[in-house]
């Protein structure tokens, strides 16, 4: 059992609670009065919440403010407001939303391998299931072994990974040599790492790439940790990793049938400056406009990334065989292929999914004692 609120305090917009142990936390009125829990404030069925703030001035103060006793070893916070409502919050609830969980990203080079899970016991057991989304959030790849070499067994993945995340072209992408493919990995050409979609604004964020057979010389597949790599860049040169933010690069993929285009910036941040993800397709990039401005910057910038993506270092090389699925997030994991040598069958199929569906996956699994 952690600290205990000793004595509570209050200030012009919000609450002081300081615990037996010296810290303090500030908590908002508004904060306080919106996450009521009360049968008035949600829908007890649901649990959702029913209570909206516009309801109270937005300079709500409350009336009377006591610590009471709450359980054995717990205590609440007991608040009335002025038009009457009365709301508790237990010390332990705001305990645990003291801190914001945040996942430890593992980066990785050259050295590294994606770690091997069984492909049955993946779908079949959910203490497996949650051990490779664990690895999965952790490094962004996975290689699953054992798998179907049927075609369109990439359905199957959906009990665990969520729904198919479909964009033009194929539900389920076919890879094998075409010489009327819209798409270098149509040819037995070398494709330089990257990742796929690009020309979307939100690209798919995880991709399965199923090898059914293959019996090509070459062909090795190779994935490098974008993140990883740029975080290095940023802080080398923070300067370049700042224009690889701001200037918007066009992608694009099409065929006789279809046409995907969408411009924006090859690094995206989140809010907290975290790096979200990484935009790098070479062969789908298109000509920068000459009206931007820092133009001369970004291409010193993406001359870095692009030696660096491309180190030998960075990369790490393995060959999928037939009932092999190479598991990539791809708004952070880049993948590619050597050349081959067209002398044997091979069949690649590939399908999209979301990132959010597969660590979401993990919280069900955790949250219903599944795994
Ligand atoms: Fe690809
Ligand atoms: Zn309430």
């Amino acid at each position: 059992m952690g600290a205990s609120i000793s004595s509570l305090a209050q200030n012009g917009d919000a609450l002081t609670a300081v615990w037996s142990d010296g810290e303090r936390t500030d908590l908002p009125y508004l904060w306080l009065r919106d996450n009521c829990g009360c049968g008035e404030c949600c829908v007890e069925q649901t649990t959702e919440k029913r209570f909206h703030v516009f309801r109270v001035p937005s300079d709500l103060r409350p009336s009377t403010v006591d610590i009471e006793a709450a359980g054995s070893d717990d205590e609440a916070i007991s608040i009335a407001w002025p038009d009457g409502h009365h709301t508790r919050h237990r010390s332990s609830d705001i305990r645990g939303l003291l801190s914001r969980p945040r996942l430890e990203l593992q980066y990785w080079d050259g050295q590294f391998q994606p770690r091997r899970f069984n492909y049955q016991r993946f779908l079949a057991d959910d203490s497996a299931a949650a051990e490779l989304i664990e690895e999965f959030l952790r490094t962004g790849v996975c290689v699953l072994v054992d798998a179907p070499t049927e075609p369109d067994s990439l359905e199957e993945l959906a009990v665990r990974l969520g729904p198919i995340r479909e964009v033009l072209f194929e539900r389920i992408h076919n890879v094998k040599l075409d010489p009327k493919g819209y798409n270098i990995a149509h040819t037995a050409l070398a494709v330089g790492v990257h990742n796929d979609f690009t020309s979307y604004t939100w690209p798919p964020s995880v991709q399965a790439l199923h090898m059914l057979v293959n019996e090509c010389e070459g062909g090795a597949s190779t994935v490098v940790d974008g993140f990883g790599l740029l975080e290095a860049l940023r802080s080398e040169h923070p300067d370049k990793f700042d224009v690889l933010c701001s200037v918007q690069v066009p992608f694009r993929i099409f065929s006789d049938e279809y046409e995907c285009y969408a411009a924006n910036p090859m690094v995206d941040l989140d809010s907290d400056g975290e790096i979200r993800m990484i935009r790098f397709n070479t062969a789908q990039m298109q000509a920068v406009p000459l009206s931007e401005p820092r133009l001369g910057e970004f291409y010193a910038a993406y001359h870095e990334l692009s030696s660096r993506v491309n180190d030998p270092g960075a990369q790490v090389t393995f060959r999928l065989e037939g009932g092999m699925i190479l598991l990539c997030a791809g708004h952070r994991v880049l993948h590619g292929r050597t050349e081959m040598v067209s002398n044997g069958a091979r069949h690649l199929q590939d399908a999209y999914f979301e990132h959010d569906n597969v660590r979401t996956h993990l919280r069900l699994l955790r949250r219903t004692g599944r795994a």
